[in-house]
């Protein structure tokens, strides 16, 4: 079992590996390869629910994913990825919500993604015993406002980031992924914390990667350019299911080792 204190004391040793996951099939792949951290990521929105963006995904998605992929999990600590605008509105639903990933999906921590209005409530969580990943860079549940690109690219805004991150450390978050920033701005940052960093898109200077599952397995229809797909699942996928039509197509499937025949029930009109 990994607990948030783990993942901080391996910063700085060996780099900390993290991976989505949002069901407990692919949960169990992950924990079995010995990956450290399994994000339930509101990603699931662009890839196992079929939206376009993240922005649909309900405290309910999330809470229900978060228990089956908990639930295939033994080793890696598990993260529930807070929603847009699960947290934020208010303090009290903001702190119900993160409570519900513990208490009902036995969540490990929760991640918000982070800015001016996350600094309090990180502190307030920590307080109340519910650990809080920090989320800066790239923010998917704020594409309306700047879209996909990569963000902190001038001084005054690589700054913001900055300053955010030493405040979240502040607020007592025990990690921080750093999405879609340039590697020289992640590194200071990185330098700059004593808590890890867990960089997408952000260099090879974080105390940590992570990566969207569906990207890494090769089954996304597109994937962002700072990924790289290490496998080919989709074509292993579609290879078998048209394996399947084929056969029953063609009636070699089912075979006689897939029925079963019972004596007394010939003539039975
Ligand atoms: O939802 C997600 O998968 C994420 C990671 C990309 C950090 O937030
Ligand atoms: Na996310």
């Amino acid at each position: 079992m990994t607990t948030v204190r783990d993942v901080r004391e391996k910063a700085g040793t060996e780099p900390i590996t993290m991976l989505t996951a949002y069901d407990a099939t692919t949960a169990a792949v992950v924990d079995e390869a010995g990956i450290d951290v399994v994000l339930v990521g509101d990603s699931m929105g662009n890839t196992a629910l079929g939206y376009d963006t993240t922005l649909p995904v309900t405290v309910e998605d999330v809470a229900s994913r978060t228990a089956a992929v908990g639930r295939a999990t033994t080793d890696a600590l598990v993260v529930a990825d807070m929603p847009f605008l699960s947290v934020g509105v208010d303090e009290a639903s903001s702190i119900e919500h993160c409570g519900r990933m513990l208490k009902e999906a036995n969540a490990d921590a929760v991640k918000l993604e982070s800015g001016p209005h996350t600094v309090e409530l990180t502190e307030r969580l920590v307080e109340l015993g519910i650990p809080v990943m920090a989320h800066l860079g790239l923010t998917p549940q704020r594409m309306k406002e700047t879209g996909y690109g990569r963000q902190g690219t001038n001084r005054d805004e690589a700054h913001g980031i900055l300053d955010l991150a030493r405040q979240h450390e502040q607020a007592g978050a025990f990690s921080l992924v750093l999405e879609h920033v340039p590697a020289n701005l992640a590194k200071q940052v990185t330098q700059a914390l004593s808590i890890p960093t867990i960089g997408i898109g952000a260099g090879a200077e974080c105390d940590g990667q992570v990566l969207v599952v569906d990207d890494v397995l090769g089954l996304s229809d597109r994937s962002p350019p700072f990924a790289r797909q290490f496998g080919n699942v989709r074509e292993e996928m579609t290879s078998a299911v048209e394996a399947y039509r084929d056969a029953v197509e063609s009636g070699e499937f089912p075979a006689d080792e897939h029925e079963h025949v019972q004596d007394e029930l010939e003539d039975l009109y």
